[in-house]
């Protein structure tokens, strides 16, 4: 970070501005507007500007006009300083004495003098978003400040005041930091701010008093909350936006060996987290630990993130989790994720059903129990269905010769994908008899995914992500 963002309190400070054309009226409105004490210094002053400076409103301090010369000594006792002329000279002799006085001095389209820079602002006062390029891409500062105008609503501005109205109540009623912190979120995220939004601010209102009244009850019933949350299979871009929510409303999060570093990075800063993934060294953290520890942190009052690589319902043990929580009256909700299969597949371009190859497709565990696959291999080996094969790396050429063994040609295509739709993702591509060979050689290491079936061919036609 180049530049440290400060919002800067100049009401009824004197700034002084070193120009009198269209440049400058750009920059006075804005100091005007935050009552400043603006005077102008410039040997030609435009019509706007002189309108601007007879226009006397209650709210503002009349610009102070002085038609003349720059001189150093009109710099004393500024709190900003801008230079907004054409004359470079003037513009470096304004910047130079305002750095050895240390004010603050801008100047325009001239980066290297400005010791600070104007940012492109979204304004909900009394929320404010500044937004720069250091000076480097103004178009680009803009066209964010664009989206971001469009993704918040103008009532945010209200809601800040409304929180701005209750802030020494609800600090009094709620001492405790972490509840209060949950309290305003809440707010925040909640049917609150929706009625804000919707233009009904006497009814947000009263449903705050309410809610800070009743506060007390709330807290006593405190309970946490549990979130089971998909990761997807490692592109953070697969997230859903309900997940990235959820994520970034967690106290806690107990994560597992197959969400990525991408992913995990998406959670909020300060939650705390507790990896939980079977292979956790040389205690293994098992399942019924896990069910303890998300009741356990719930019934603390914390909000708590079950995140799991891919999808909590698809061989994610998701189900069981669930379960223990609804025993224990814990409440919860579910996030479904993209699936390794899906993942996999679209970042392989192979597509898992497709009217010439197959009508119908089958998530299957790789997984062997003592060594061993219980598995109903002839229904497996039926024709126009693609089979896709989770867990299944140290299983690959039992799977494949079973597979040949109950009848399936040897030549049916079959791929392994290797940590898909990350940077890291290896596509194998072979068929029953080649496919484990080529694996082996290529030394594949897990997280890996099989699909076997006549789909795999159209790998070669439509692979697009690069690896
Ligand atoms: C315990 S299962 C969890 C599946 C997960 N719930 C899902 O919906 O994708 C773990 C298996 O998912 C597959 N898997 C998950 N992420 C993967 C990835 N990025 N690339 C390839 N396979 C993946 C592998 O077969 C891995 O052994």
């Amino acid at each position: 970070m180049d530049l440290l963002p400060l919002f800067h309190n100049l009401n009824g400070r004197r700034c002084v501005m070193v120009g009198g054309g269209s440049v400058a009226l750009r920059k006075i409105r804005p100091l005007m507007e935050v009552g400043a004490k603006v005077e102008i210094i410039a040997p030609e002053i435009n019509t706007a500007i002189t309108e601007l400076s007879e226009k006397h409103s209650l709210n503002l301090h009349p610009l102070t006009l002085h038609k003349r010369k720059f001189n150093n000594d009109d710099l004393e006792g500024a709190a900003l300083v801008i230079a907004a002329t054409d004359d470079k000279q003037i513009n470096k002799q304004v910047s130079e004495q305002a750095q050895k006085l240390n004010i603050p001095v801008n100047v325009v389209d001239q980066p290297e003098l400005c010791s600070v820079v104007f940012p492109s602002i979204v304004d909900r006062s009394p929320v404010q978003i500044a937004i720069s390029s250091g000076g480097t891409a103004p178009v680009l500062a803009r066209m964010l400040r664009t989206r971001l105008e469009s993704l918040i609503p103008s009532g945010y501005g209200y809601l800040a005041q409304l929180a701005g109205k209750f802030r020494q109540q609800v600090k009094e009623k709620i001492t405790d930091a972490n509840s209060r912190k949950a309290f305003w979120e809440d707010v925040f995220s909640g049917d609150i701010s929706e009625l804000v939004f919707s233009n009904k601010q006497g009814d947000a209102e009263n449903k705050l008093q309410e809610k800070l009244d009743n506060q007390y009850a709330e807290q006593a019933s405190a309970l946490g909350e549990v979130y089971l949350v998909g990761g997807g299979p490692g592109d953070p871009d697969l997230l859903t936006f309900r997940a990235l929510r959820l994520m970034q409303k967690a106290d806690i999060v107990l994560y597992d060996r197959l969400v990525s570093k991408e992913v995990l990075s998406l959670v909020r800063r300060d939650a705390e987290l507790v990896y939980v993934g079977k292979t956790a060294g040389d205690h293994p953290v098992t399942q019924d630990n896990i069910n303890e520890k998300l009741v356990e942190f719930a019934q603390q009052g914390n909000r708590v993130l079950r995140l799991k690589g891919g999808d909590p319902f698809i061989f994610g043990r998701g189900g069981e989790e669930i379960a223990h929580l609804a025993d224990n009256g814990i409440p919860f909700q579910v996030v479904p994720g993209i699936t390794a299969a899906s993942g996999c597949a679209s970042y392989a371009g192979i597509p898992l059903t497709h009217r010439d190859h197959a009508q119908s497709v089958r998530f299957i565990t790789g997984h062997q129990k003592d060594h061993k696959y219980d598995l109903n291999w002839s229904e497996l080996v039926a024709p126009d269905q693609t089979l896709v094969f989770y867990m299944g790396l140290n299983g690959l050429e039992t799977i494949c010769q079973q597979l040949m063994s109950y009848g399936m040609d040897s030549t049916t295509p079959a791929a392994l994908i290797e940590k898909g739709t990350t940077t890291r993702q290896r596509v194998f591509i072979g068929d029953l008899d080649t496919l484990p060979n080529k694996v082996r050689e290529g030394g594949a290491k897990a997280p890996t995914l099989i699909i076997v079936g006549s789909v795999v061919s159209l790998h070669d036609q439509l692979s697009w992500f690069k690896e």
